[in-house]
This record gives C-alpha cells, structure tokens and sequence, in this order.
C-alpha cells in the first residue's frame, strides 16, 4: 500500500488553564488520511474537534506527536518554513461572520490570502484571479467589490470557502462549515464542498455534531470524546455495526425518516454531562456515562483496538 497523504501518530494538544491545572483538549489521537479523502470528525461540543483540527495544521502547536502531511512532518518545520507550507493546509470556519473582516471588501479579503503567498502577480491579475475564484463558487465578479455585511450567511461561507480555495490547498479542515447556516441553505453548500473536492482533489477533515451530515459527507468517520478517538470506521460500517457505545447512543438519537422504525427504535440516553477535560476519569473516559460499564473500565484504559476489519474502537467489550 502506498504511504497515506496525512498520518497523524499520538497527536496531543494540552492547555495550560493556570494553577497547576492542565487541560487535555486532543489526548494521543492517531489516524491517516488517503490524498483525495474525507475523513468526519464527530462528537459533542468540547469534546476537542476543533482543536484536533487547528494542531493538524498547527493553527496550535502541538503538545506531543506528529503529522504527516505528504511526507512532510509538520510539526517539525521552523517557522519561516511553515509559512510557505501553510499554503497546503488550509480552513474554513464554523463562523462565516466572525471569520471574515468586516473592514476589507472580498477582492481585499480573497487578495490578501494571494499576496500571503505571492500568488497575485499585477493589480489586474489579482483582480482577475479574485473574479474567476468567486465564479468558481458560485458567486460573481460583481460582488468582488463588496464589504462582508452585503452577504447573505449562505453567501459569506462561499467567501470563505473562496478564501481557503485561492491559495490552492491540498487539506482542508472543515470546522462544521454549514452548523451557523439556515437548514435551507446547508445542503448547497455542502454540495459545493464535495463539487469542489472532486473538480481539485481535497483532501478534508470534516467536522460536525451531526452525525446524518457526516455520513453523507466523509468515507470515514472519527469519533471523539473528551480528547480521544474512541471509534473509527468507514461511514458504511460505523453506521451499521457501532462498536463503542458512545458511538450506539449518538446513533440512536437521530430520528429515522419512517414513523414505524422510528417508534421501535431503541433510544440510548447519555446521562450526565461531558466529564471535565481537565480532571477526566480513570480508566475508560466514557465509563461515567456508559450504560454497559463495569469495574474493570474504572481500572483499565480500554487499547484503540481493530474490532472488524479496518473497523477500530477503544472498548473492552466491543
Ligand atoms: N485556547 C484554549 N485555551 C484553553 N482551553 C481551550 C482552548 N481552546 C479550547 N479549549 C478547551 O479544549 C476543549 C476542546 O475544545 P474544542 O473547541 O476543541 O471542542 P469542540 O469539539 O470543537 O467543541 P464545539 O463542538 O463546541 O466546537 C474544551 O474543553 C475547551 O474549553
Ligand atoms: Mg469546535
């Protein structure tokens, strides 16, 4: 088999949140990534999603461990190498009104991720390249001349979508790109995304709290809690055989479309909240909330372990 475009080996991001107290936020995550690829990353909030995705493309420096990208370890190049590298990673925001700045019009906002990279060329290229990129998303080279506030939120996600696409990346973290949109306006833009992905070859990281949109999207899924990966699987096959029970009680809580089905589905309620990822408990992270949890998940920690064929999970019991 050929090398994997990303690999990702006991991935660590702690946060130092004062008195001694230290918070960890991606606790040893370990995957790979094929070129052309979307792997989901799902979980609930807090759970590290973000943070898994900023250190992969070092937004945050890393605590501990590596990333691969294209043979290249990311987490070892200085700073000023970075820089030109960064032009292969790319992200585009949950927030397309926090991520865009208000002051800059769009060719100013698109232009300056050209420029970053010397990409640009003359005033009249940049220009031009700008209007081609907004085309290519599904806006025009009219609206290069407007301030982020003329848009529609549908409208300032493809703006930044554009701004991620100008350097021509070949990753892209999508942080829950379409989670701040109307419901109406979600499914255009996750279309985009994969239109995108197939016309240029990205590779994504897609994450979500939904699970129906992850599957729709990703060939593979992660899921997360409390800084770990505690099942992995192709879309396919987490769906159908949930190993973790985490994974079981995210499942069942998304509503099947036929009303028979959806009667007879057994609900699996998570009681309690996400235990604190500063203080988490021993053993296995998700044993305070697992209906199935026995003694030994207080005093083991479960191994991340192939259940099924390519099929990976970290429980004792699975
Ligand atoms: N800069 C930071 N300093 C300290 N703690 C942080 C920082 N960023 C994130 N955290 C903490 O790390 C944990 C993981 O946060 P993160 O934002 O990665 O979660 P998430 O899964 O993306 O959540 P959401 O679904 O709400 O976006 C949380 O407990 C959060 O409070
Ligand atoms: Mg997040």
């Amino acid at each position: 088999m050929s090398e994997p475009f990303i690999e990702v080996r006991g991935l660590r991001k702690f946060f130092n949140v004062g008195n001694n107290r230290i918070l960890k936020a991606v606790h040893d995550i370990s995957f790979t990534i094929a070129k052309g690829e979307t792997l989901g990353l799902v979980g609930e909030s807090g759970c590290g999603k973000s943070t898994a995705g900023r250190t992969m493309i070092r937004l945050y420096e890393p605590t501990a461990g590596s990333v691969t990208l294209d043979g290249v370890d990311v987490t070892k190049l200085s700073k000023s190498k970075l820089k030109a590298y960064r032009r292969k990673m790319q992200m585009i925001f949950q927030d397309p009104y926090a991520s865009l700045n208000p002051r800059l019009t769009v060719l100013d906002i698109i232009g300056e991720a050209l420029d970053i990279h010397g990409l640009a060329g003359s005033r009249a290229e940049r220009k031009r390249r700008v209007e081609q990129l907004l085309e290519m998303v599904g806006l025009n080279a009219e609206h290069a001349s407007r301030f982020p506030h003329e848009f529609s939120g549908g409208q300032r996600q493809r703006i930044g979508i554009t701004r991620a696409l100008a350097v021509e990346p070949e990753f892209i973290v999508c942080d829950e790109p379409i989670s701040a949109l109307d419901v109406s306006i979600q499914a255009q833009i996750i279309n985009l995304l994969i239109d995108l992905q197939k016309k240029m070859g990205f590779t994504y990281l897609f994450v979500a709290h939904d699970l129906s949109m992850v599957k729709y999207m990703s060939d593979r899924v992660a899921v997360m809690y409390l800084g770990k990966i505690v099942e992995l699987a192709s879309s396919e096959n987490l769906y159908a055989h949930p190993q973790h029970p985490y994974t079981q009680a995210l499942l069942s809580a998304i509503p099947v479309p036929d009303p028979d089905l959806e009667a007879q589905k057994e609900r699996i309620v998570l009681s309690g909240d996400l235990p604190s990822p500063v203080n988490p408990p021993s053993g296995c992270p998700f044993r305070t909330r697992c209906h199935a949890a026995t003694e030994r998940c207080a005093q083991e920690t479960p191994e991340f372990r192939e259940v099924r064929p390519n099929h990976w999970a970290s429980c004792h019991y699975a």
